[in-house]
């Protein structure tokens, strides 16, 4: 750990993940997610939006007296009746938090909020303070941050900090922004907003370009210390920051990235396979980090490297992610050195001569089956003349 900056995981996979299409989930299983977010060491559960609905409100309450350990956030707009719902749900947590939000850019305001920017301005003043007065931990988003006007943006944070609020989040709502202007937003908010020592920067990226976990480090180099993401990336259409992309990324990368994140990496295989047990959505084989294929290899050329030393062709280990070990698949792109290696692990020990004509065969049925499983490998051997 030593000398590193600690970034704080906020994660809304219960919340803005749970948003999606095809995710919601009943009480029960917003319970089991939660205590494994406690398990994999998340900072803030961000438990639902309380005064969406009664199912809603009960889940956030229960949640909030359930979880030990993480601060537990409920969403709400910057309106009392919505504060008062969120303190509600949250104040049995043991460290409980409101996270409130307004839109700051002139596209909300003008079409959405039908609100003037001195308007929204004040309506910040008077909500931050008024939930200050529900809640010591407030957190503040300014939606559509990066498409804000960003001196008016940097008003609204000071006015934010100056009411109460203890976190300031900078959100790309909808995907818009490139890692360099995500990165100086970032930056001018932390370097000229005269108050921002009073509360920590956060960063809340969507995937809609495919940038949200490059915005995310882009957003920490520019000084945020919170990150929010949910597992899997799954959120509001393509999705927000990915959590396990993003703290592998600062795990792996930590000779560019001073940082550490609280997580137990070794959480991370069990907590994607518990939310895609609960929905039902199998993770896309390729995703980064907890896809099937994120850690098997077929092709001969890599096997054979992998043999050698596994660091030829894996920037981490499996292990490190809570899964057992690497995954050398056989297929047609395979080589011998691995077609040998599996026949042995299954017990045969082949003669020499043999060999050839066995992985001919090999090459043959692996040209007309997409994977070929032991059972094949079994009955290739078995079939051939002599047996092992
Ligand atoms: O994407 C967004 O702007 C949000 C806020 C409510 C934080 O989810
Ligand atoms: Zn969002």
């Amino acid at each position: 750990m030593g000398d590193k900056e600690r970034i704080r995981i906020f994660d809304t996979t219960l919340r803005d993940g749970e948003q999606a299409p095809g995710y919601s989930m009943n009480l029960e299983e917003k319970l089991r997610i939660a205590s494994r977010l406690q398990a994999l060491g998340v900072d803030i559960i961000e438990a639902g939006f309380a005064i969406a609905s009664p199912g809603d409100f009960e889940s956030v309450r229960e949640i909030a007296r359930h979880v030990d350990g993480p601060v537990v956030a409920s969403l709400a707009r910057a309106l009392e009746k919505d504060l008062d719902a969120a303190g509600e749900a949250v104040k049995e947590a043991r460290r409980p938090r409101i996270h409130l939000f307004l839109a700051t850019s002139d596209l909300h305001l003008e079409y959405k909020l039908k609100m003037t920017r001195e308007h929204a301005l004040e309506q910040v003043r008077k909500m931050v303070t008024y939930a200050r007065n529900l809640c010591d931990d407030i957190e503040f988003s300014a939606e559509d941050a990066s498409r804000s006007d960003l001196d008016y943006l940097c008003k609204v944070v000071e006015t934010a900090i100056a009411s109460g609020a203890t976190t300031i989040n900078l959100p790309d709502t909808v995907g818009y922004s490139l890692p360099h202007e995500l990165e100086r937003m970032v930056r001018t908010v932390h370097t000229s907003v005269p108050n921002m020592d009073k509360a920590i920067l956060s960063v809340h990226n969507h995937n809609d370009l495919g940038f949200a976990v490059a915005n995310s480090l882009a957003g920490v180099m520019g000084g945020a210390r919170q990150v929010e993401c949910t597992l899997c990336g799954i959120g509001e259409r393509a999705g927000n920051a990915s959590l396990e992309e993003f703290v592998m990324a600062v795990k792996t990368r930590g000779d560019v990235l001073p940082y550490d994140t609280g997580i137990d990496t070794r959480e991370i295989t069990k907590s994607a396979r518990l939310l895609s047990s609960i929905t039902g959505v199998s993770v896309f084989p390729s995703k980064a980090i907890v896809g099937t294929n994120a850690f098997a290899h077929e092709s001969g050329i890599h096997q054979h490297g992998m043999m050698a030393n596994a660091k030829t062709y894996e920037i981490m280990t499996p292990e490190s992610v809570g899964l057992k070990k690497t995954a050398l698949v056989l297929g047609k792109h395979s080589g011998q050195h691995a077609f040998v290696k599996r026949l042995e692990e299954l017990g045969y020990s082949l003669p020499h001569e043999r060999i050839p004509a066995l992985f001919e065969d090999f090459k043959i049925t692996a040209d007309r089956k997409k994977t070929i499983t032991d059972r094949d490998l079994i009955a290739l051997v078995e079939s051939s003349s002599t047996g092992a």
